[in-house]
């Protein structure tokens, strides 16, 4: 293929990347947006490999890689379950954070690579390879942490270190020094001892500042991690002056840093103190035991068939689901009853809480799966004023996104979040199987209120009966 061709498929894979993000903002052009991205991730790929940059030998090397790559990807993507997801994201975020540290050793010994680039050229060229592996190195500890919190093999507790931010400060001003000595090295030799200084300490960053971080707070942190792989891409494109790779690389990076911002809005966090790490683990951090944990007070529990008996009655209901009605895959019989009540005329619609569940659009996803239509699947801030006009507010396996307590204890782990006002429906059902805390760790004082039922049990079952119930 030649240079043209490459560079022309380039700028094409480019837009059909710009085309395929806009795609994914709203759920019906979403099957559209993934596609063009596959579409072009394929022209990508082979204007690289058919490129003027791999020669003969080459090929082997990358069909091989691509077959044992391809395989392993395509198995974790048939056996992840949907709630696993953020954790497969966190594994492959260190994945790009540790091939970015690869590419920028690789490139810095091949001489063919150093010798292209001489005078200040040279110094440009080394900085990014400084800055790669420095990102690439905290994506890629950061990543394989957090991915070890999310999947409960490291405890969600956070780390704090005694002077842990002098600590970051030390690390950070000693690979500025290390940075300085690497850039005047006077052989590939000599920059090698600054370069795997700066290395360890970016893999300690890494670990120390994700081990900081509270559970509950994971979620922004992946979105971050996801931004900082996206920074590190685009670092290795500029080493391998690879235009395609700089421009996604920026794409990714600054897409999940809006994502992150979006994310930190919805749970009350501060941007800032995420980029700097720690992040939820003073004042704000949400507190598994404690006495927020406690449950406090009398519940007034229901049963099905008095709960499709109140649904059958209203005019206005609210379906808010949670992370439970994930677990208990029961979105199908949600639908199937959203069906029910509609054909009697009652107005049925879904609140969505913008961190509901265990990823950003967990719920958004399952309700598309059922085919519930998108104009009833609204955001939280388009209804949140419509409950006090609605008869049942149903809530399916959410807790915290539903906390009062968030509004109305300046005390709570959750304060400032912004939350489902569902206690100002008439009647609001509570649908889950005990009286456990949700992902915060907090009591929820909806439960006791006048105004609540509790449908124990799980999502699904429940729902099933309600649904025999409402047909009979
Ligand atoms: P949670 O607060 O975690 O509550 C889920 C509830 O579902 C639990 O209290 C649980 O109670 C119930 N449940 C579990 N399995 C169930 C089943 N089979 N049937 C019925 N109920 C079941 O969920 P939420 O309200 O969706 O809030 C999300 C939380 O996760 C927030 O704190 C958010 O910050 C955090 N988070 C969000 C994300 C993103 S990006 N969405 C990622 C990670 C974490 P029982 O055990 O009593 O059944």
């Amino acid at each position: 293929m030649s240079a043209t061709l490459a560079t022309a498929s380039y700028i094409g894979s480019t837009i059909l990347f710009i085309l395929s993000l806009g795609g994914l903002s709203n759920p019906e052009s979403s099957r559209r947006g993934n596609l063009y991205g596959m579409i072009g991730m394929t022209i990508a790929v082979l204007a690289t490999v058919f490129g003027p940059q791999v020669t003969g030998g080459g090929y082997a090397w990358i069909i091989g890689a691509m077959v044992v790559g391809g395989s392993i990807g395509l198995f974790a993507s048939r056996v992840v379950k949907m709630t696993q997801m953020p954790e497969l994201v966190a594994l492959m975020h260190s994945l790009v954070g540790l091939a970015a540290m690869l590419v920028g050793f690789a490139n810095y010994i091949d001489p063919a690579a150093s010798s292209e680039f001489t005078g200040a050229a040279k110094s440009i060229h080394e900085m990014e390879i400084y800055i790669g592996i420095l990102i690439g190195a905290v994506t890629f500890t950061g990543s394989i942490i957090a991915f070890g919190k999310l999947s409960g093999k490291i405890g969600g507790k956070t780390l704090l270190l005694p002077g842990r931010h002098w600590l970051n400060l030390a690390g950070l001003l000693v690979v500025i020094w290390f940075g300085r000595e690497f850039l005047h090295a006077e052989s590939i030799d000599a920059g090698m001892m600054p370069l795997i200084v700066m290395t360890v300490i970016a893999l300690l960053f890494g670990i120390h500042m994700v081990m900081a971080i509270g559970g509950a707070d994971m979620p922004v942190v992946i979105s971050m991690l996801n931004s900082y792989s996206g920074w590190a891409a685009a670092a290795t494109g500029f080493m391998l002056s690879n235009d395609l790779l700089i421009v996604v690389g920026a794409l990714v990076g600054s897409s999940g840093a809006i994502l992150s911002y979006i994310m930190c809005r919805a749970m009350n966090r501060n941007f800032i103190s995420v980029i700097a790490g720690g992040f939820g683990s003073e004042g704000g951090a949400p507190a598994p035991k404690g006495a927020g944990a406690e449950p406090a007070g009398e519940v007034n529990p229901i049963l099905a068939a008095e709960t499709a008996e109140l649904l059958r009655e209203s005019k206005n209901v609210i379906i808010v689901p949670g992370y439970g009605m994930a677990v208990a895959q029961a979105q199908h019989t949600v639908y199937e009853i959203t069906k029910v009540l509609r054909e009697k005329g009652v107005n049925v619609r879904f609140g969505i809480h913008p961190v509901a569940g265990r990823m950003p659009g967990h719920m958004n996803v399952l309700l598309a799966e059922a085919k519930v239509p998108y104009d009833i699947v609204l955001e939280m801030d388009e209804l949140n004023e419509d409950f006090p006009s609605t008869d049942v507010a149903m809530i399916i396996g959410a807790n915290d996104i539903v906390n009062p307590a968030a509004e109305e204890d300046p005390s709570s782990p959750i304060a400032g979040m912004p939350v489902l006002q569902v206690w100002k429906a008439k009647t609001s059902i509570v649908m889950k199987r005990s009286m456990a805390t949700g992902y915060a760790g907090v009591d929820n004082p909806l439960f006791y209120k006048d105004n609540n039922r509790m449908l124990f049990g799980d999502a699904k079952k429940m729902l099933d009966e309600v649904l025999v119930a409402l047909k009979a």
